[in-house]
Parts: structure tokens; C-alpha cells; sequence
């Protein structure tokens, strides 16, 4: 029997906790904070956004196995044990970024919060409307979440342009990579989509002088932001000022530097903003806990567990 350890915070830990009861009942399983029992049992540890310094009180874990996709808060922690971290990388919580991603596209390619306005008013009024193969969207981030909106959207008619940190080769998308890619890429990109990990490197990336690199002359005459990676990307007192002068004519936010977002925060009230709480891609447990107890059960077989993260680069 193999002790696993759930802890979490930010989210209601007993759907993840009867989950892993019921498709793991070999196992051990013990909830932070208060049934943790004897530390040194604990050999897995399944956490999202514990406290900084909580992992290094279990001496004999063999991996940490983080609860969602992204894992900067995790290496933030200067504590953290020198054990793998694996992260999620699951089908149905890539299907629920496509979906919001498609989602959030087509809203402005369709223009509905024009239409939204003028339902409200009972105008009958139509508006031009690009063909999608004219439409650019720039995918930011060519990952396992990136590469899989990128090929809905290419279906859907748009043009894809996509950027990455190394060299990509995806059918029909033109692919950008490093830092002498990034000004191309954005010069093409009337919707950006930023689905970037928080790194050192991308901290605050999107800023007043990404976003007026934007094409805002093309198909939608404009230049539209879709942030669903991470807050820690995104200054959100540049996205305001873009708004105000008009070099961004929208921007979906469903990520922020401090969450939940302020009540105060301006972008609450914006017209031009749309924001979600942080849940475009859920983690859910009924799906997502067999993908964490499968990476376990190949560590217990003596095989190296996937989806990894790379401390050197941070995701
Ligand atoms: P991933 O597979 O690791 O992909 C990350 C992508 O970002 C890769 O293409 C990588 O380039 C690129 N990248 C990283 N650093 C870069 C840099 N400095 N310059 C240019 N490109 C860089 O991650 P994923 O599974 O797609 O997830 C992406 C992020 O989405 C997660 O880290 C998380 O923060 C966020 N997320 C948000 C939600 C939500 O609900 N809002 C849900 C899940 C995940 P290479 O391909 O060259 O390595
Ligand atoms: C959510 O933000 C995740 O990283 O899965």
C-alpha cells in the first residue's frame, strides 16, 4: 500500500478526494490538512497551490504530482524537495481550453457583443463579416494546450500563426519561435492568444509594447487579446491603457496578476473586457485524478513518470 498525499487549496479538495478513494482503494490516501498522519509515509504528493514550504516536511517523497496543467506556483516555493513534478496533461482539460478558446475567437469574429448591444436597444442592424480564412490569430505558447486550439481553429477556416520558445513544425500553422520571432508573429496576430507558462522569461510579456505590435489593420480592424495562460504574463494597467487609445479593441481575461481580481480592479467594469474566474480549461476531478494515479502507478513499475517539468526553464 502506497501512502498518497492530496493537498489543496483554492479548490474543494473531496470530489479529488473520493475520486482517488474510488479508483485507487489499494492506496493510501490522506488529506491536507487533517488527516496527513506520520510524514514519512507520505510518497506521492498530489497538490494544488500548497503553502510554500508545506512539500518539504514529507522526507521520503518519490514525486510531486501537480493538479493542473500549469506548475509555476509550485516552483516558487524555494523549499520545494528535489523530486520530480509532473504536471497534468490530460484530454479533456486541453478539449476545455479549445473550447474557450474557440469560444472567445468566434465572439469576436462574429462580432456578438455588437449584436449583444444592439439586442438590448431592439436594432436591427447588420455588419460586415470577414471571411475566417482572412482572420490571423496568433497562437502564444505551441504547446500541448496551444497546438490543439491552433488545429481547431485552423478547421474552423482561420489562419493560424503560432509562437514558441523553441522551433515548431505544425501542418498549416506558420510558426515563430525566440525572441527574433516574436515581432513577426505579433505584427500578423490580430487575436492574440497567450497560452505561455509563468516563467522569468514571459513575466509581464504582455504589455503596452507587445500590444501595439498587434495587427490592427487586418480582416477585423482591430487587434483583440485572449489571456488564458497565466495572470503573471499580463500588466494589467497596459491592457487598460491599450483599451482607453484604442490600440486593442478588446481583451478576454481569464487569468490576473492577483486572483480573484480585485473588486476594485477597472477591468470588472470595462466594456470592453470580458473575464472568467480563472476556469478556462477547469481541472476536474472525475477525469483528471486517473491521469495523476496513472503517472503514479508508472513510477511504482520503475518507469520514469511523463510530462515532467523543467526546473532549469521553469514549465
Ligand atoms: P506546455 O505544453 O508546456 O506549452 C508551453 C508552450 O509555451 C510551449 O510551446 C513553449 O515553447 C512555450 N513557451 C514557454 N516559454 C516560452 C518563452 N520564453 N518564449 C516563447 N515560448 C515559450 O504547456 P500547456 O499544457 O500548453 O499549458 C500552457 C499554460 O496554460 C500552463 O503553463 C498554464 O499556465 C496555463 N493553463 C491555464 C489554464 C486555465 O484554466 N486558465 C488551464 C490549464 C493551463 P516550446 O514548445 O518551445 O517548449
Ligand atoms: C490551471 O490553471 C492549470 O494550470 O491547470
Amino acid at each position: 500500500m502506497t501512502s498518497i498525499l492530496l493537498a489543496i487549496m483554492g479548490w474543494d479538495p473531496k470530489g479529488w478526494e473520493q475520486r482517488f478513494r474510488a479508483l485507487a482503494p489499494q492506496h493510501d490516501i490522506r488529506v491536507w490538512p487533517d488527516a496527513v498522519g506520520d510524514p514519512a509515509d507520505i510518497r506521492y504528493a498530489c497538490v494544488w497551490k500548497p503553502p510554500a514550504g508545506l512539500l518539504a516536511g514529507f522526507p521520503n517523497l518519490k514525486a510531486i504530482l501537480s493538479l493542473g496543467a500549469g506548475a509555476d506556483d509550485l516552483l516558487a516555493d524555494p523549499e520545494l524537495p528535489d523530486v520530480p513534478v509532473v504536471r497534468i496533461v490530460d484530454p479533456d482539460l486541453t478539449m476545455r481550453m479549445t473550447e474557450y478558446v474557440v469560444l472567445h475567437v468566434l465572439m469576436y469574429h462574429r462580432r456578438q457583443r455588437l449584436y449583444d448591444a444592439q439586442q438590448r436597444e431592439r436594432r436591427w442592424l447588420e455588419h460586415s463579416q470577414p471571411v475566417a480564412s482572412e482572420v490571423v490569430v496568433g497562437i502564444m505558447g505551441l504547446g500541448v494546450l496551444g497546438t490543439s486550439a491552433a488545429q481547431m481553429l485552423q478547421r474552423i477556416g482561420f489562419k493560424v500563426v503560432g509562437w514558441s520558445r523553441t522551433p515548431k513544425a505544425l501542418p498549416g500553422v506558420e510558426a515563430f519561435h525566440g525572441a527574433r520571432g516574436l515581432e513577426p508573429f505579433l505584427r500578423q496576430s490580430e487575436i492574440l492568444v497567450c497560452l505561455l507558462p509563468a516563467t522569468p522569461a514571459t513575466r509581464g510579456i504582455v504589455n503596452l509594447d507587445l500590444l501595439h505590435k498587434l495587427g490592427r489593420h487586418g480582416a477585423l480592424q482591430g487587434a483583440y487579446l485572449i489571456n488564458a495562460g497565466r495572470g503573471a504574463l499580463q500588466v494589467d494597467a497596459d491592457i487598460l491603457a491599450a483599451l482607453e487609445e484604442g490600440s486593442l479593441a478588446g481583451a478576454v481575461l481569464d487569468v490576473f496578476p492577483t486572483e480573484p481580481l480585485p473588486i476594485e480592479s477597472p477591468l470588472w467594469g470595462h466594456p470592453k473586457v470580458t473575464i472568467t474566474p480563472h476556469n478556462a480549461a477547469q481541472a476536474v476531478p472525475q477525469t483528471l485524478a486517473m491521469s495523476v494515479l496513472q503517472q503514479i502507478d508508472r513510477i511504482e513499475r520503475g518507469h520514469p513518470p511523463e510530462n515532467t517539468i523543467d526546473r532549469a526553464i521553469g514549465y
